[in-house]
C-alpha cells in the first residue's frame, strides 16, 4: 500500500512538516531495530473521527518502552493528545495513526542507553475494511516459529518483532497464500504475521494466551467482550496444531485485519468453507460499533476535535 502523505508530524510535542520529519542513517533504531510503535484506526462514525480504544493502545506502547527501558518523555495522556492533535490538524479521516518511539542519533553500538528517545505521531488516510467484505481467506501453518520466550519479547509491539512477521509475510505471498500461521517454540498455535487468531469449536470461542508468544491485541480483546456480551463462551487454551483443521470456524483479528474470517489452512475447509454463525455475529457487532451503528456502549472511542466535519482529502 503507497504512503499517502499527510501536513504534519508530530515529533517530540510538536508539529513539523510531513518531508522534514527525517531521521539520520546513524540513529539507534537503524542498526538494531530499537522501536516500539502502535497501529491504530481512527474510524469516520455519523458524530465525525474518532480514535478506537486510544488509551489501552497508548498504554500498550508505553508497557513496550517498559520492556526495552525506554524511557519516555510523554505520559500516555499526552500522547493520546497528540495523536488528536495529529489527526485533528491533518483533517484525514478514516485514517491509520501510527505513534512511534525510537532510539536516535547519539553513540554507535549496540547499547542503546546514550541514543535519545524520539517520539512521533504519523496519521494517513486508510478507508479500506480488510476485514469486513471477505468471505474469508486461505492460510497455511508457516514454516517460521513465533518468537520463543526469552528471545524476543512477543508483549512487546517492538519493530524488531516484525522481521520475524516479514518471513512468515513473504513465505504465505510466495506460496500464493493471503497469511500464515505461526506455532510456538513447542509447537502450539500463536497467531498469525500481524494478527491474533481465534477458532470456533463445538460453539466455544478459543483463543491462545498470552504465554503462545502472542501480542495482547486490542481487537482481540475487544472481540472477547464482544464474545461475552453475545453470550459466547470463551476459552483462552493452548491450541495443538491440529485443532486448526478440526475448528468448525476460524478468523483473525488486528487493526488492519479487523474481524477476517478463514476459509482454509493448509488447504483443508475450516467447517464447510464458509463464514460460520458464531463468527458472523461477532463480525456484524463489531463492524456496528465501529461504523458508530450502534452506541458506544464499553466507551471504546476517543472523538478527534476537528475544524470542519469533512475531511480534508479521502
Ligand atoms: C503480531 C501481531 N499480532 C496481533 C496483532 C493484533 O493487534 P491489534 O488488535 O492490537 O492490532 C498485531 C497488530 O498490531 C500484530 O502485529
Amino acid at each position: 500500500m503507497a504512503i499517502e502523505k499527510t501536513d504534519k508530524i508530530w515529533h517530540n510535542g510538536k508539529l513539523i512538516n510531513w518531508d522534514e520529519a527525517t531521521i539520520h542513517v546513524m540513529s539507534h533504531v537503524i542498526h538494531y531495530g530499537s522501536s516500539v510503535f502502535e497501529g491504530i484506526r481512527c474510524y469516520a462514525l455519523p458524530s465525525g473521527p474518532a480514535i478506537f480504544r486510544a488509551n489501552e493502545h497508548i498504554q500498550r506502547l508505553v508497557d513496550s518502552a517498559k520492556v526495552y527501558r525506554i524511557e519516555v518523555p510523554f505520559t500516555r495522556e499526552e500522547i493520546v493528545k497528540g495523536m488528536l492533535e495529529t489527526v485533528g490538524h491533518n483533517g484525514a479521516w478514516p485514517c491509520y495513526v501510527r505513534p512511534i518511539i525510537l532510539r536516535g542519533y547519539g553513540e554507535a553500538g549496540v547499547n542503546p542507553f546514550n541514543s535519545p528517545t524520539e517520539v512521533y505521531i504519523i496519521n494517513y488516510p486508510w478507508g479500506k475494511y480488510l476485514g469486513g467484505e471477505v468471505e474469508g481467506c486461505d492460510v497455511y501453518v508457516s514454516s517460521w516459529t513465533r518468537l520463543a520466550p526469552n528471545t524476543l519479547p512477543a508483549m512487546a509491539k517492538a519493530g524488531a518483532n516484525y522481521m520475524n512477521s516479514q518471513l512468515i509475510k513473504m513465505e504465505a505471498i510466495v506460496n500464493g497464500y493471503v497469511e500464515g500461521i505461526a506455532l510456538d517454540i513447542n509447537g502450539f498455535v500463536s497467531e498469525g504475521s500481524g494478527e491474533n487468531l481465534f477458532l470456533v469449536h463445538r460453539d466455544k470461542l478459543i483463543t491462545a494466551p498470552l504465554g503462545n508468544s502472542v501480542l495482547p491485541g486490542i481487537t482481540r480483546d475487544s472481540v472477547l467482550q464482544i464474545a461475552r456480551d453475545l453470550n459466547v463462551s470463551i476459552v483462552e487454551q493452548v491450541i495443538p496444531r491440529e485443532m486448526l483443521y478440526l475448528a468448525d470456524e476460524a478468523f483473525f483479528t488486528g487493526t488492519a485485519a479487523e474481524v477476517t474470517p478463514i476459509r482454509s489452512v493448509d488447504k483443508i475447509n475450516v467447517g464447510k468453507g464458509v463464514t460460520g454463525p458464531i463468527t458472523k455475529a461477532i463480525q456484524k457487532e463489531f463492524y456496528a460499533l465501529v461504523r458508530g451503528e450502534k452506541p458506544d456502549r464499553h466507551n471504546w472511542f476517543t472523538a478527534v476535535p476537528v475544524r470542519s466535519k469533512q475531511p480534508v482529502s479521502v
